[in-house]
C-alpha cells in the first residue's frame, strides 16, 4: 500500500495494472480491502486505483470535520497527485454519496459512473438521529460496538447463512477504523446534500447495481434512481446483500466487465 500527502492528510492506496482508469470508494464504515476482488479482476485491463477515506483504514483523519464533499475534494487531489484526469467511479454505498458529490463538483473528471447500493436523497430526520446515536456509541464504546449492529444490515442473510467467513472479513474491516474516523464519517453522512436533482444531470454512461436482499437500499430505490438518470443500466445481483462485490464478487464482477465493455 502506498500513501500520498494531499489536502492535508496522507491517503493510503493502491494504483494497479495499466489502461482505463476505474477508482473503486469504499463503504461504510469498511475501508479499501472490500475492492480486493475486484482489484485483482480488473487489473489485468484498467489502472485501478483503491484507497481509504480520511479517518479509514490507513489514512489520516485530519482536522476538518468530514464531509462527502471533502471526500470528494480529497479524491480529486488523489486523482492530480497520480496524474490522472477522467476516470470511471465506482461508489458502494457511502462511497456511492461521495461518488455523487464528486460528480457535482468535478463531472469533467467522470468517463463512466457505476453506483452500486446508493441513494440520492439525503437522511430523513430520524435517520440522523440515528446517525448521531451512533457516533457517540463509537466515541464511547470503539469500533467494535458497531460490529454487531452493522453486520446483519449489511450483509445479505443468504450469505450469513452459507458464507460465514465474510462477516468475519467484515468484522475485521470495521475493527481497523478509528472511532473518531468513523463518528466524523456517520456526521458526514447526515449532512450531506441531496443528490436527487443531480440525477437527471448525470451525462456520463452510468450503472446501477443492487443486492436482491440489500436492506438498507433495496433494489426497487436503486431502480427509480437509475429511471432518473439518463439511459442508465440496472443490474441486481442475486443472493447478495448491501456488499455484492464481496458478497457475490463473480456476479458484480461480471456486470461491472459487461458495462465497461459496452463504453
Ligand atoms: C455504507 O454501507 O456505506 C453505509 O451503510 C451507508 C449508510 O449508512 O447510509
Amino acid at each position: 500500500m502506498k500513501k500520498a500527502a494531499v489536502n492535508g492528510i496522507e491517503i493510503a492506496y493502491r494504483d494497479e495494472g495499466d489502461g482505463n482508469p476505474i477508482v473503486f470508494l469504499h463503504a461504510f464504515p469498511l475501508n479499501q480491502t472490500m475492492w480486493d476482488g475486484q482489484v485483482k479482476a480488473f487489473c489485468e485491463n484498467h489502472r485501478v486505483i483503491t484507497f481509504d477515506w480520511r479517518g479509514f483504514g490507513k489514512s489520516t483523519l485530519g482536522t476538518e470535520s468530514t464531509t462527502m464533499n471533502l471526500f470528494a475534494d480529497d479524491l480529486a487531489c488523489l486523482l492530480d497527485a497520480l496524474g490522472v484526469d477522467l476516470a470511471t467511479i465506482c461508489g458502494l454505498s457511502m462511497g456511492g454519496y461521495a461518488a455523487l458529490a464528486f460528480y457535482r463538483k468535478y463531472a469533467d473528471r467522470v468517463s463512466a459512473l457505476i453506483l452500486a447500493d446508493t441513494r440520492a436523497n439525503r437522511d430523513t430526520e430520524e435517520g440522523k438521529r440515528a446517525r448521531y446515536e451512533m457516533a457517540e456509541l463509537a466515541r464511547k464504546s470503539g469500533p467494535s460496538a458497531l460490529v454487531e449492529i452493522m453486520i446483519p444490515r449489511l450483509i445479505g442473510a443468504t450469505t450469513l447463512q452459507n458464507n460465514p467467513r465474510v462477516a468475519k472479513r467484515v468484522q475485521n474491516m470495521i475493527e481497523s477504523n478509528s472511532a473518531e474516523g468513523i463518528a466524523q464519517a456517520l456526521l458526514g453522512m447526515a449532512e450531506r446534500d441531496d443528490s436527487t436533482d443531480l440525477l437527471a444531470q448525470i451525462n456520463c454512461p452510468t450503472l446501477v447495481i443492487a443486492g436482491s436482499e440489500d436492506k438498507l437500499t433495496p433494489p426497487s430505490e436503486a431502480e427509480k434512481m437509475s429511471e432518473a438518470i439518463c439511459n442508465a443500466n440496472f443490474e441486481v445481483i442475486s443472493g447478495a446483500g448491501h456488499l455484492p462485490n464481496i458478497e457475490q464478487p463473480g456476479d458484480f464482477n461480471r456486470v461491472i466487465t459487461q458495462f465497461l465493455n459496452e463504453l
